[in-house]
């Protein structure tokens, strides 16, 4: 993963490069927010080995979360790492780095989030600073007095102060390619005038100190809410710096994902999302999911459900986005001293990758599918399988049809007619019989059991008729072989899953401009 040319900035939909080509962000979260205000994890492993497993696990990006007191508390100005751990009493923490990072312990907490930033930029991978919330700490909750403007610790003008500092701070480092205003805003005192106001301000101020970053806005409600923009665009003096941010995770929709069936829940999902963010690609801007995640255990019922809905959508809409989160576990949280993070794709040691099998669908929405690029690709169209993170492959015509990872599978045309062709041959997908592997036929347009329909409210099933009129669905088995079986779930049943069955025909198409 090279880092182009830099600094990045937009055009129409697209974060870009000085060329104009598309740059997509697949940024993991590293957080430096919490109480210690030193990054996460270098009490386990040191810092390059932790940099090279972001990239090695196919990241592009960070996003490093940092608290406005980092900047605006002068008692942190001189806190070295070293003091940080011992105030705290974190022996863990403090006899870790000593271990694995000992030229941090006289730093001050700043410098060693600056060597964090420089050590990814050895490592090319870019950064997006993500004001996390003012005092240091975990977030976020409604009553944290962190929330929105006005809030006992969120000064307006405090706030501006440290985006600004920041902005200078980093102002010649090239990779950092973007900063995060301000991390989920919420809580009583939340209103769209106030919002317009700050973030208008807040914005300006970081482009007046430093041109180079991209200006990234997050919403109301926890940052799941910019709908409201709809009506009332953003005014501001600059151009091609504007993206704006939202999160989404299985709870953000309370817990409908485990009370609703789940082609339901998947269709409301993804109408819901189109209208409180998803329509700003329409009116020409990035959209970068900067938070989404959920129990890499898979254990979670909900998680389990949104995960391949949420794959579905982002591998679709081709989003920039950031997975919650790299950090297997944390210095201190809630009282306790290194917990483990079951969001994070590393384990508990900061050594292991905690899910692999996960990894795949991770993998699949690294790759960059659409917008302007230094070749013609396309356009074509993926049969993506969001459960398992892989796509319909159908490469050897004589073997049964599989799935295989997305970076090399079969290239496929959904035409008007409703055949499913394999791209620029005369071949399409033609159901035999229930629970039996589909074939490649290439009488297409007469037969009904090769006429495919997206069915269902998720809109990720896909049917057709056997020649006995039985109705079937695409489907994967356990051992990734295409099926077509009887279609799950489609209404009502709260008790079944239907993922296996949920494919997403999505678009490839690079060009140059
Ligand atoms: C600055 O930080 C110190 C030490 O953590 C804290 O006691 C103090 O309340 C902070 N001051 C402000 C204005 O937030």
């Amino acid at each position: 993963m090279v880092v182009v040319g830099l600094p990045l900035s937009t055009k129409d939909r697209w974060i870009v490069d000085e060329k104009q080509f598309r740059v997509k962000l697949a940024c993991v979260s590293w957080p430096s927010h919490l109480g210690t205000l030193v990054p996460e994890g270098l009490h386990k492993k040191p810092l390059d080995v932790l940099s090279k497993k972001i990239t090695s696990l196919g990241f592009n990006c960070v996003r490093l979360t940092w608290p406005v007191a980092m900047v605006t508390n002068s008692s942190y100005f001189t806190l070295t790492v070293e003091s940080s751990f011992k105030n705290l009493r974190l022996n863990q923490g403090f006899s870790g780095i000593k271990a694995n990072n000992p030229q941090f312990l006289k730093l001050t907490v700043i410098q060693a989030f600056q060597t964090v930033v420089q050590n990814l930029g050895h490592n090319k991978v870019m950064v997006i600073l993500d004001n996390h919330i003012s005092m240091p700490g975990w977030c976020c909750s409604r009553t944290d007095g962190n929330g929105f403007f006005g809030d006992q610790y969120f000064d307006p003008q405090v706030w501006i102060q440290a985006l600004t500092k920041m902005a200078i701070m980093f102002k010649s480092t090239k990779n950092v390619v973007g900063m995060s205003l301000r991390n989920e805003l919420r809580g009583m005192k939340q209103n769209i005038p106030d919002w317009y106001r700050y973030m208008t301000e807040g914005a300006e101020a970081v482009h007046r100190a430093n041109q180079n970053v991209l200006v990234i806005l997050s919403g109301l409600e926890f940052d799941i809410n910019l709908g409201f923009l709809n009506s009332h665009p953003v005014k501001l003096s600059f151009t091609g710096k504007l993206v704006f941010e939202v999160h989404q995770y299985s709870f953000s929709m309370g817990d409908a994902w485990i009370r609703g069936n789940p082609n339901d829940v998947c269709g409301s999902f993804q109408d819901g999302f189109w209208g409180n963010a998803g329509y700003l690609l329409q009116r020409g801007f990035p959209l970068f999911i900067s938070e989404f995640g959920g129990d890499l255990r898979e254990t979670n019922v909900g998680d389990n459900r949104y995960f391949p809905c949420m794959f579905g959508v982002l591998a679709d809409l081709d989003l920039d986005w950031a997975w919650w989160s790299f950090q297997g576990s944390y210095y201190w949280r809630d009282n306790l001293q290194d917990p483990e993070e079951v969001y994070g794709v590393v384990d508990k040691n900061w050594n292991e990758i905690r899910n692999p099998k996960f990894m795949e669908k991770i993998y699949a929405i690294q790759i960059q599918h659409q917008g302007p690029s230094n070749h013609d690709k396309g356009p074509y169209q993926m049969m993506f399988h969001p459960l398992s993170g892989l796509c319909i492959n159908a490469t050897y015509l004589s073997d049964p049809i599989r799935l295989a990872s997305c970076k090399d599978a079969e290239k496929w045309e959904y035409t008007p007619e409703k055949a499913i062709m394999v791209k620029y041959s005369q071949f399409c997908l033609q159901a035999v019989g229930l629970d039996m592997s589909p074939r490649l036929a290439t009488d297409c347009n007469v037969k009904p059991n090769a006429k495919w329909e997206k069915i269902s409210n998720s809109g990720m099933h896909i049917s057709t008729t056997l020649e006995n009129g039985v109705r079937v669905c695409l489907d994967a088995d356990k051992n990734g072989l295409l099926i077509t079986s009887a279609c799950k779930c489609l209404g009502g049943d709260i008790n079944c899953e239907p993922a296996s069955q949920w494919f997403k025909i999505i678009k490839h198409h690079l060009y140059i401009n």
